[in-house]
């Protein structure tokens, strides 16, 4: 069963009320979504693998930790994962962005793809897919199948609000991939939104409605 990291530092839970706040405007609530996202990047990236490589300081040559190993990926699905982005590539600048767009038919409820472009290696590469709601888990499932299917194979799944029922759903269908949180709140109402959550974060992101 994949592992979940629940981030309950200080500094991220106020930034979180705030996001939460229905009073908090679109530049805030973007601005509050990058910062949150800069802080869980630096611990999602925890265990990334490092080398000792020789460095020449203007004193001596000596060996150093450098990062080695499996290049990353952040793909975000769109479009809410994008209000990620940003705040992930200040800490991992030479990740390369790929960007996956699905949909459901709200007829046959499957999955439709309307949007996929990747790093050509990105079976080579660690991904991190980012969202920031985990609802009922649908969009990052199949975000998942989506990038599996191109051959990615070491994946984590970052959001900001999580569902209990979505970090359910996800861990039954990808138990390989861990998964990281700000919050998990309580459930799911009966249009889908988390509860207490904060709303729509694609349209609090954008300025849509
Ligand atoms: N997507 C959102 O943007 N908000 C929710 O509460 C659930 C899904």
């Amino acid at each position: 069963m994949s592992k979940v990291t629940h981030f309950d530092h200080p500094m991220i839970q106020h930034k979180l009320s705030i996001m939460r706040d229905e009073n908090t405007g679109s530049k805030d609530f973007r601005e509050l979504a990058s910062e949150i996202a800069m802080l869980m990047a630096y611990e999602v990236t925890r265990n990334m693998p490092v080398e000792e490589v020789d460095i020449k300081t203007p004193i001596t040559t000596r060996k150093f930790k450098m990062l080695a190993g499996k290049k990353t990926a952040i793909v975000p699905i769109l479009r809410a994962g994008l209000g990620m982005v940003d705040g992930m590539l200040k800490i991992i600048p030479a990740a390369k962005v790929g960007h996956i767009g699905m949909y459901r038919n709200e007829e046959t409820l499957q999955p439709v793809e309307y949007f996929c472009k990747l790093p050509q290696d990105i079976g080579e590469r660690e991904v991190i897919v980012t969202d920031p709601m985990l609802a009922t888990g649908g969009s990052a499932i199949d975000a998942i199948n989506a990038l599996k299917k191109r051959g990615a194979n070491s994946i984590r799944m970052m959001c900001i609000v999580a569902a209990p029922e979505g970090i359910k759903a996800l861990q039954e269908k990808h138990p390989d991939v861990d998964i990281f949180v700000a919050a998990i709140d309580d459930e799911l109402n009966d249009k889908g939104y988390i509860v207490p959550g904060l709303g729509d974060a694609g349209d609090r992101l954008f300025g849509t409605k």
